[in-house]
């Protein structure tokens, strides 16, 4: 208790100033702001039993971290891990916009996308491996500036505005809005989803009810928008997932006019579909990627407070530089994390022993309160 109680307090002020990695920590429905789910709710919840009520999901992903390729056919593919609905919903009126705030994001690379799932009834009751996702907004990288949808999102304040089409039936949604990081996209596992959900009715006079996709259908591991270096000039990217929505001609009154770009906040559309000639590029750029990540081979690169830099550089396909620490509080350097967390336990007292990583980095990082760390111990990524 006493070590959980430490990890809070450091949680608490780590959230108040900087983050790792990032989450949605507020959203705006038409104009009005609504709270998000906050990492240290889950440790109010912890030593409380319970915590605000709100509408954004409960998910612990406590050190803001991701949903890995290997875990793509699992439900935390939906809505983060361990997730659970919020008990509110906000509204939003079918053709206004729901804007995403995360906090500071520190990956330019990857698109950004974002899902609804009619809950047929009060979301705080959705069962999250039956909801059917329908892709509402998507946005991957600019073939002209070679400017990533994630860089458009930090670019904006750290904001995504996703515009609702109109022709959506009202009704009871999750949101899923999703960044897919892809800075160590050209290994297997290397993608990095994070998905963040919200529960939000939409209102109007919409008629539309498209079918979605389960969460464990929206990806691959080796799905040509997932398993791809990104350290190329890119004329083709398949944006993940299943098509984007169109809206079904004579559904809503005025209905075509969302079907585009749906978002005021990026200069990023998808154009793969028009583009599929030219789409060996993706496909040969991978095939120099490493077989597996191996935790064994991870700790030839344990010290690295350069490692902000490793991504810009590794520009040949290979072997991306491994990163080292990754926040902290007090963390000044690279935000960007290896997906090692995962095995990482809340309290110290879970906490297994790689065998060949006790390096100081990490013990001080234990005497600094349980800060999930996410350093090396597991992947090669860039
Ligand atoms: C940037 O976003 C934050 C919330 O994440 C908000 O509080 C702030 O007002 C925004 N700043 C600007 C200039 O829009
Ligand atoms: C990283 O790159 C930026 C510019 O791209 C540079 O200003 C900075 O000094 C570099 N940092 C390190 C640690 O090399």
């Amino acid at each position: 208790m006493a070590a959980l109680k430490t990890t809070l307090a450091a949680v608490a002020a780590f959230a108040g100033t900087t983050a790792a990695h990032g989450f949605v920590s507020g959203f705006v429905t038409d104009g009005t702001w609504n709270q998000g789910f906050l990492l240290d709710y889950y440790y109010l919840l912890v030593n409380t039993g319970s915590m605000p009520d709100i509408a954004s999901w409960y998910a612990e992903n406590l050190d803001s971290g991701f949903v890995s390729p290997d875990m793509y056919q699992t439900s935390d593919i939906n809505c983060h891990i361990n997730s659970e609905p919020g008990v509110l919903t906000s509204s939003v009126e079918a053709g206004g916009t729901v804007e995403f705030q995360w906090t500071e994001w520190p990956h330019g690379i990857g698109p950004v996308l974002t899902y609804v799932a009619a809950c047929g009834g009060d979301c705080a009751d959705a069962d999250k491996t039956a909801l059917e996702w329908v892709k509402i907004d998507e946005a991957g990288i600019d073939y002209d500036t070679q400017v990533w949808a994630a860089q458009d999102l930090i670019d904006n304040n750290n904001t995504w505005a996703t515009a609702v089409p109109s022709s959506l039936a009202s009704g009871n949604y999750v949101f899923r809005h999703e960044i897919i990081a892809l800075h160590g996209g050209g290994s297997e596992n290397g993608a990095q989803n994070y998905p963040q959900c919200i529960n939000i009715e939409i209102t109007g006079s919409g008629t539309d009810s498209p079918s979605g996709t389960l969460g464990i259908e929206l990806y691959g591991a080796d799905d040509p928008g997932i398993l791809f270096n990104p350290y190329v000039t890119v004329t083709d990217y398949v944006i993940p997932g299943p098509a984007l929505y169109a809206p079904s001609s004579g559904s809503g009154s005025d209905s075509g006019s969302d079907d585009s770009t749906t978002t005021t906040t990026t200069t990023t559309t998808s154009s793969a579909a028009t583009t599929s000639a030219t789409s060996e590029a993706a496909e040969t750029t991978t095939t120099a990627a490493p077989t597996t990540a191996s935790a064994t081979s991870t700790t030839t690169t344990t010290s690295s407070s350069a490692a902000a830099n490793t991504t810009t550089t590794a520009s040949s396909g290979d072997t991306v530089a491994l990163y080292g620490q990754c926040g902290g509080i007090g963390h000044a350097g690279s935000t960007t994390c290896a997906e090692a967390w995962r095995d990482e336990e809340v309290s110290e007292q879970g906490r297994q022993d790689d065998d060949d990583d006790d390096d100081d980095e990490e013990e001080e990082e234990e005497e600094e309160g349980g800060e999930e760390e996410c350093h090396e111990t597991g992947g090669l990524l860039g």
